[in-house]
């Protein structure tokens, strides 16, 4: 009989709650005993980490967020905060611990793992940035989010002739920008990974309505340099050479909150599954990932030491397309 605990870290993503489920499920039909730590790393420190049976994660599927809660815990980030941690873990009889979260919180659980503790993760972000998965759960619902506000956003733009900056998420990373863009067209995509000409760009627009288009949807990653306040300023200062007038969206937080799409409930309890099988087979300190449409199991070591970079394929194509 094994004591197992999952917990969910970092920014929530739709999908986590059907990784939470499978774990749960998957866990309680080997025989095991399963746990929820309430909040992230916090609950390990304040050790709210309590037995959950497969009733506790009935009607949670179709959920965004996560059940358990998460947090951003800097007290985590000290070496006192990782041994209390550790302590709460024995002291409750855990065995083995489930992280199910992104970059910052797959570092966390490496640290766990060097520590001498046994742990797992599971590849969950809507940033799509975590080394050792190509897809991770919450990605493909924000990017139908975002995906909609671009194309909602179009719809206003052309009836007035404006331009449009729409901001999405994405930390670091550009995926979220550039795959919707992709998918709604849009006039440009404003990457961290890419260095933007401001001036290539404003002549580009100025083209598209010199060319009478009706309007022009530029899609920008946070992380961008020139982010969205960044640009709106610069073509509000440059409008004579725009032709466009400019209104700016920022997506944020409502990137979120969705309801999990299928793709991501079927990765969410693939990933649950994969976890479970992990401990099973005593491989620990890994993070299950997505890697050619297969569940596999990546060295922490290896996902924290490496950056996931943008496909450059897509990258060329999304500027073909524009
Ligand atoms: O990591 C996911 C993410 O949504 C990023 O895209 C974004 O930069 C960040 O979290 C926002 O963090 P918070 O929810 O703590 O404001």
């Amino acid at each position: 009989m094994k004591r197992v605990a999952v917990l969910t870290s970092g920014g929530d993503a739709p999908g986590m709650n059907a990784a939470i489920r499978s774990c749960i499920r998957c866990g309680i039909s080997k025989g095991w005993e399963m746990y929820g730590v309430r909040n992230g790393y916090k609950g390990l420190i304040a050790s709210t980490i309590i037995q959950m049976g497969t009733r506790d994660v009935g009607g949670i599927l179709q959920k965004g967020g996560t059940v358990l809660g998460s947090a951003r815990c800097p007290e985590f980030q000290t070496v006192e905060g990782r041994e209390l941690a550790i302590r709460n873990l024995h002291q409750t009889g855990i065995d083995a611990l489930i992280v199910i979260g992104g970059n910052g919180s797959q570092t966390g659980n490496y640290e766990l793992h060097k520590m001498g503790f046994p742990v797992v993760g599971i590849a969950s972000t809507i940033d799509n940035d975590l080394y050792g998965s190509e897809m991770t759960i919450g990605v493909d619902t924000a990017l139908n989010i975002a995906l909609e506000a671009l194309d909602r956003l179009k719809v206003t733009a052309s009836s007035h002739q404006r331009a449009f900056l729409l901001e999405v998420m994405g930390r670091n990373c550009g995926y979220l920008a550039l795959m919707s863009g992709i998918a709604g067209g849009a006039e440009a995509i404003i990457l961290p990974e890419v260095e933007t000409d401001i001036e290539e760009l404003a002549e580009e627009l100025h083209q598209a309505y010199e060319h009478g288009k009706a309007h022009a949807i530029v899609v920008v990653a946070e992380g961008a340099k020139y982010n969205a306040a960044a640009l709106t300023q610069y073509f509000k200062d440059n409008r004579e050479r725009l032709g466009f007038s400019v209104r700016s969206t920022i997506l944020g937080h409502v990137q979120r909150g969705g309801e999990p799409s299928a793709f991501d409930r079927i990765l969410g309890s693939r990933f649950g599954y994969g976890a479970i099988q992990a401990i099973e087979r005593g491989e620990f300190g890994v993070l299950v990932g997505l890697k050619n449409n297969s569940v596999v199991a990546t060295p922490l070591e290896t996902v924290v030491a490496n950056k996931k970079e943008l496909n450059p394929e897509l990258i060329t194509l999304a500027k073909i397309l524009d």
